[in-house]
């Protein structure tokens, strides 16, 4: 069975025998988009967050069949090495991180998260995150960095 779907603005189509296969293991399998995680596979963890239509969800339970049609973003579509995301480059500001192993599906999160709301408060900020677990206990300074992104994205859009 053939499913199209948008990945990172980009139309593609992918032929699968079995409806059921989650979207991670297509991003990861088929489209080779290593950035999304895999952690628990029960969606308990949020490293496989991933934008579909614009809300964040875990997509390592997700069936292919329930994606057909929709708009993913991963966490190569929201910004690169050379031309960083004010989320991306804040969590290198703040090395707000230590395995690295969550932060595809927390900067996800955030993004959600700023897109609605630019300037959260702790708590708002807090509960958006809530689905991620980090593992190496890094939240003080991914909440930092989450703060200074939003403060660097308003800075850019009253400029
Ligand atoms: S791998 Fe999907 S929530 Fe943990
Ligand atoms: S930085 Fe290691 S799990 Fe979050």
């Amino acid at each position: 069975m053939k499913y199209d779907f948008t990945v990172n603005g980009k139309a593609v189509s992918v032929s699968l025998d079995n409806e059921d296969t989650p979207l991670l293991n297509v991003l990861r399998n088929e489209l080779g988009l290593m950035g999304t995680r895999f952690g628990c596979g029960l969606e308990q963890c949020g490293c496989c967050m991933v934008l579909i239509d614009g809300a964040p969800e875990k997509c390592c339970a997700k069936p292919i069949s329930a994606i057909a049609g929709k708009a993913v973003t991963t966490i190569e579509g929201i910004g690169s090495s050379a031309r960083p995301h004010p989320l991306q480059q804040a969590f290198i500001d703040e090395q707000a991180g230590q395995c690295g192993y969550c932060l595809a599906g927390i900067l996800i999160a955030a993004k959600a998260l700023l897109d609605k709301n630019p300037k959260p408060t702790r708590k708002e900020i807090a509960l958006a995150l809530d689905g991620n677990i980090c593992r190496c206990g890094s939240h003080n300074r991914i909440m930092r960095a989450v703060e200074k992104a939003a403060a660097v994205m308003r800075k850019g859009v009253s400029a």
